[in-house]
């Protein structure tokens, strides 16, 4: 398939040009696209759709479970970084998993045969929020209902749940979705879903007011798997290591995983991938990162669910400068998508999104989505304390190839080091930093992706999809004429800031 972009990037080719997000811009198109109108669905894997483009980055200064729950939120995804022991990583996971009560797995249940006496120390001993129980029998299977309303008419507390509970039950099997239970729900205006299995066991329960909350609730787009939990991702690295973390992580029912490399067509990561998909291969793996379209290629071929793009964008990265390698980040997404056009697998542009105008860029040379460091790790939700620099509040960002990160001894491998080093003999590939607080992450998302949304109004495309397809380059010469020129800027907007370099 032709795209109308092919013919940009060819002429770039032939002139032996690569092009960054600064070299370029997108054509406008006639639309009938109203910004507000357009749809940002999206995937992040083959199997994992998002409700907007971004992604959250696998590093210590941005991604832990609060940061993941907030990008989850708003319809993106989360990878928890690998700067954590396994364990902990999993718990982190956990914690996003189980933020909203979308589906309980494990609804705490009272006996037929308990008195409500009882079944009210239980409540008032464990502190419970809540006063629904699932009622079971002798032989575990679900015989009624306990509710607020039985509590409500029960006079004798000395009676067995037997004879308060209601009988009159609305129950689904254990594979209802959230969807499925929101429709079921409605339709017989049952405030609780008990689940069961075809024995009549108790295999999970939905209650209408997490379902309400998640299915309509707070107007923000959650990006939520089928039993309602926010979705998440992880970083690993590669080797027997890598799979003890994903058997963790799959028991707290991650998302996907992220073969989280500086070079991800290497050996290595291959072997990774091919083990982790021979083990769980329901298991979508995103794998990175890359810059040419063969690797992404042979990523493809190898079984990789997504490809992470980007080798030397990132604000903190200083490969190019080190190791002399790197495809400037727009044209390593475009090569990527011509290489692997037609395979059904998403690209993830990570790196280097400095405004929101590089977001419809990087999706129209090729990306399903985005994946940001910098733009997060200064909000509230990210890891670490505010520090104030001459009367300017600030958070830490730093390279996860910097020496404060590679000495954590945990993700070594992801540049390429196969044992920890001491201090004098570590290369490093990133930098330590900070970078200005910005308070709560959703003001940064509605900038992000109502920048993103205006560019697709201008362009015309009225999904992600066809984002993607519509796109058409030029490339200024000089971008001076892009930025504010020729005006002292004396209030800044939220969504334009005053970068050393752009003062120059
Ligand atoms: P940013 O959004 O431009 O700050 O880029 C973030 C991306 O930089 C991450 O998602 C990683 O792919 C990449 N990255 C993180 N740490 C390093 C490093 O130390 N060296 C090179 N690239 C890095």
């Amino acid at each position: 398939m032709t795209l109308r972009k092919d013919a940009f990037f060819e002429k770039m080719d032939a002139l032996g040009k690569a092009v960054s997000f600064d070299h370029v811009r997108l054509k406008t198109g006639y639309s009938e696209v109203m910004p507000d109108d357009v749809s940002l669905h999206t995937r992040l894997s083959r199997n994992i759709p998002l409700r907007s483009p971004i992604v959250s980055a696998a590093m210590d200064t941005v991604t832990e479970y609060r940061l993941a729950i907030e990008i989850a939120k708003w319809g993106g995804i989360g990878f928890i970084h690998r700067n954590l022991p396994p364990e902990e990583q999993a718990f982190q996971v956990a914690q996003v998993k189980l933020h909203l009560n979308g589906r309980i797995d494990r609804p705490r249940t009272v006996k037929t045969t308990d008195t409500i006496e009882r079944v009210l120390a239980y409540i008032r001993e464990k502190k419970f929020a809540f006063d629904t129980f699932p009622v079971l029998d002798g032989d575990e299977k679900l015989a009624g209902m306990l509710t607020k309303t039985d509590f409500e008419f029960c006079t004798d507390p000395s009676l067995v749940v037997s004879e308060v509970m209601s009988r009159e039950l609305v129950t689904a099997r254990c594979e209802t979705t959230i969807d499925e239970a929101y429709n079921l729900m409605r339709r017989s205006k049952k405030k609780v879903l008990p689940l069961i299995d075809d024995n009549g066991r108790l295999c999970g329960m939905y209650v209408w007011q997490d379902v309400l909350r998640i299915k309509t609730g707070s107007g923000l787009p959650h990006n939520v798997d089928k039993n309602g939990n926010l979705r998440v991702g992880a970083a690993i690295g590669v080797g027997d290591k890598a799979l003890e973390r994903v058997e963790l992580l799959a028991r707290k029912k991650i998302d996907a995983v992220c073969i989280d490399t500086a070079h991800g067509d290497s050996r290595s990561v291959h072997e990774t991938l091919r083990e982790i998909k021979r083990h769980y291969p329901d298991l979508d793996v995103v794998v990175g990162n890359v810059s040419e379209g063969a690797s992404a290629r042979r990523l493809v071929d190898a079984g990789a669910d997504a490809i992470k793009i980007g080798q030397g964008p990132g604000s903190i990265c200083t490969t190019r400068v080190i190791a002399g390698i790197g495809c400037p980040q727009v044209t390593a997404i475009y090569q990527c998508e011509k290489a692997i056009r037609g395979s059904g697998v998403p690209l993830i542009a990570d790196g280097g999104i400095r405004h929101s105008g590089d977001i419809p860029i990087a999706i129209g040379a090729g990306a399903d989505s985005v994946m940001l460091g910098n733009l997060l790790a200064g909000t509230k939700e990210a890891p670490g304390e505010i520090t104030t620099y001459r009367g300017m509040r600030y958070k830490s960002y730093r390279g996860m190839g910097s020496i404060g990160a590679l000495q954590s001894n945990l993700s070594n491998d992801r540049y390429g080091q196969k044992e920890p080093q001491p201090k004098d003999r570590i290369v490093p590939e990133g930098v330590e930093g900070m970078v200005p607080y910005k308070d709560e992450i959703r003001e940064v998302l509605i900038q992000l992706l109502g920048g993103l949304r205006k560019g697709m109004g201008y362009v015309g495309a009225a999904t992600i999809k066809e984002l993607k397809e519509k796109a058409d380059f030029c490339s200024p010469v000089d971008m001076q004429e892009s930025h504010p020129h020729d005006v002292i800027i004396t209030k800044e907007p939220p969504n334009y800031r005053i970068t050393p370099k752009e003062e120059n």
